[in-house]
């Protein structure tokens, strides 16, 4: 028997302890990468846990993403982003900047709002529609640009960027798809400018059975030691209504 986990956090987030500098609220959703069956045997032995796991498809993250979208159930819907994206905002001059997995576009809109000019992408088409809609509404449709795509796949943007963010949409990428985006971004930032990433920590090595995993943080700094720097990592941990508490980060890399 299998049994396919498909897991979205919901964005009751505290980041670090209540009262003190590090206190965040961060809106993520992850999705599980794996479809994991349950405890079972063959030919009379227990399986492995890791020998049961199958990496879902890009088709698969794709259509729990749209089936969610389609039924307006959007839990990382927030008018406004996370205060590291608003610190960005107040710390660095207006330039381009990237918005990867932008959803609704609340981070896009807000940089927009703050004179940046913003490409958002996800590829969700309900999203982007929503996205272009809120745009239109917040008055930066002329700085605010959506596009239907993927991620893994920004061959369809041009020019040098000063800016790109993730919040949520890294971590429910598969392998090869993490590949080609890193080589995106790789060619679309330029020197000097600053990728920040929020993404769930996978913690350990075996697959949780009703969890998302999210991405061992020493995958991420070996992917992005090339062509990245990592200047700050804050990791804490993300609560939801529902769900025990799980480990995540956030990175500040700069493109070299
Ligand atoms: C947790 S939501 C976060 C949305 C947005 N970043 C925010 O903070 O409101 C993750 C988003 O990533 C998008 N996404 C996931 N995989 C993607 C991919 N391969 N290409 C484009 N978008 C993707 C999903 O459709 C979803 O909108």
């Amino acid at each position: 028997m299998e049994m396919v986990n498909t897991v979205i956090f919901l964005p009751v987030t505290v980041w670090g302890t209540a009262g003190t500098s590090k206190d965040r609220m961060i809106v993520g959703l992850q999705i599980s990468l794996s479809k994991s069956g349950i405890k079972c045997k063959e030919d009379g032995k227990d399986m492995a846990k890791e020998d049961q796991v199958e990496e879902i498809t890009e088709a698969e993250i794709y259509e729990r993403f749209a089936e969610r979208y389609a039924a307006q159930d959007v839990p990382w819907d927030a008018e406004l982003p996370p205060p590291e994206i608003m610190a960005v905002v107040e710390e660095q001059k207006p330039g381009r900047a990237l918005d990867l997995g932008c959803g609704y576009g609340r981070t896009t809109i807000y940089l927009a709002q703050h004179g940046w000019q913003v490409d958002g992408v996800d590829f969700v088409p309900d999203a982007i529609a929503e996205a272009n809609r809120r745009a239109q509404a917040a008055g930066v449709a002329d700085k605010a640009s959506f596009h239907v795509g993927s991620v893994a796949d920004l061959g369809f943007l041009d020019g040098r960027y000063d800016l790109a963010i993730d919040v949520g949409c890294m971590h429910a990428l598969t392998p090869g798809q993490l590949r080609r985006y890193h080589a995106g971004l790789k060619r679309l930032l330029r020197p000097g400018a600053l990728y920040l990433l929020y993404t769930r920590l996978q913690e350990n090595a075996e697959p949780e059975a009703d969890g998302p995993r999210g991405i061992p943080q020493a995958e991420i700094t070996r992917l992005f030691s090339d062509g990245f720097t990592l200047d700050n990592l804050e990791i804490g941990i993300t609560e939801m209504a529902d769900r025990a508490p799980w480990k995540s980060a956030w990175f500040w890399f700069y493109r070299l």
